[in-house]
């Protein structure tokens, strides 16, 4: 098999999933673009840094979401009004077909601006996600009893850093403020975390290698391009997690997580220190993940009752990405619990 049939078949796995996870429109054009591959047609030029490279480096790198979302970028523009008018909008699904047909006419003009946007990995920011996370904060506040203290690494924008302002709705039960903006809905399945606890987070920090300033329009179109474009509701919870992001003055550092970790995340007494990531791990190389495992047994052996630490983490494994699970290790102690099975992007929990 060549590599364009890998990529070609990385198109459709890719579509298939979009589908399975709300994304009709997203599903239809991932599969015209797969059509338009097979066929020789622009997506061959667009796909083409990833031409000849194995399907685990065309996995890891999500060259067709990089690809899809890159079509939605263009289409949330003044320049293609016509695109525009093809794609999702007001509650209304799209016309992929029309889509596609504009879509692929306008590659030559703007190749340069498609090529751009795809030269770097997806940075969806989904807030959603702290509907699974809160779980685990609840876990590690109820445990030891203390503030906490939350560090997250890879965190995008920092839309999941004020997960505590939100409110949520776990089926039928709730935690958080009622007059949020924003507001969480999440399936639940399973039993509840402690959703009598309240915590109180004492301080919180934020890296990536790549922050998203939401102040600047062109990133903050950036960041909401990699929403697929059908999935109204989770636009509208993106929009109110910015507000709410901007309002509060967020801070995501410049930061490999690795160095941050190693320069910036301290234990503190009377305090439980969280370092917590989701949809993160499978993108620093191997070296940064052996790193950051080894920075972790450090801050973990100097763990005591009064300061402890706690790792929290939202990832699939490495040989299936859409399997995710939330896991929690607490020291000292230091045994590791999987807490729940979880959508990837937070719309359901299985709480264990
Ligand atoms: C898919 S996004 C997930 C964002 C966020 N955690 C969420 O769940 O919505 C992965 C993020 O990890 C960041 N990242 C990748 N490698 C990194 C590294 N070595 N250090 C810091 N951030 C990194 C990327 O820039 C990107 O913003």
């Amino acid at each position: 098999m060549t590599a364009d049939h890998d990529l070609v078949h990385a198109l459709r796995l890719q579509a298939e999933v979009c589908r399975e996870f709300g994304s009709a429109f997203n599903g239809a054009m991932l599969a015209h673009m797969a059509a338009d591959l097979e066929a020789g047609g622009p997506v061959a030029e667009l796909l083409a840094p990833w031409r000849g490279v194995s399907r685990q480096k065309i996995l890891h790198d999500a060259a067709p979401l990089r690809l899809v979302n890159a079509f939605t970028h263009l289409a949330m523009g003044e320049e293609t009004p016509e695109l525009a008018r093809a794609y999702p909008r007001d509650g209304a699904p799209g016309d992929p077909a029309t889509a596609w047909r504009l879509a692929r006419a306008l590659v030559p003009e703007h190749r340069a601006a498609l090529t751009a946007f795809m030269a770097h990995e997806p940075q969806t920011n989904e807030v959603r996600r702290s509907g699974v996370l809160l779980g685990g904060f609840l876990t590690v506040a109820q445990a030891t009893g203390l503030p906490l203290r939350t560090f997250e690494l890879g965190a995008s924008a920092g839309l999941n850093l004020l997960w505590d302002r939100f409110r949520y709705r776990l089926g039928e039960a709730s935690w958080g403020d009622p007059a949020a903006a924003v507001v969480i809905p999440v399936d639940w399945s399973g039993p509840l975390p402690p959703l009598d606890i309240q915590p109180r987070v004492i301080a919180r920090a934020a890296c990536d290698r790549r922050p998203t300033d939401l102040a600047d329009l062109a990133q903050r179109r950036r960041l909401l391009a990699c929403v697929w474009p059908d999935q109204f509701d989770r636009l509208a919870r993106s929009r109110a997690a910015i507000d709410l992001a901007l309002a509060e003055g967020v801070v995501i550092e410049s930061a490999d997580a690795l160095d941050w970790v190693r320069t910036r995340v301290r234990l503190q007494d009377g305090a439980a220190t969280v370092l917590y990531h989701s949809i993160f791990w499978q993108y620093p190389p191997q070296p940064t993940r052996d790193g950051l495992e080894l920075a972790i047994a450090e801050l973990a052996a100097q763990a005591t009752v009064r300061s402890p630490f706690a790792w929290l983490r939202m990832e699939p494994p490495a040989d299936n990405l859409a399997m995710v699970r939330l896991d929690l290790t607490i020291w000292p102690g230091g045994e590791s619990r999987r807490l729940a099975e979880v959508h990837p992007h937070g719309a359901w929990v299985r709480w264990l």
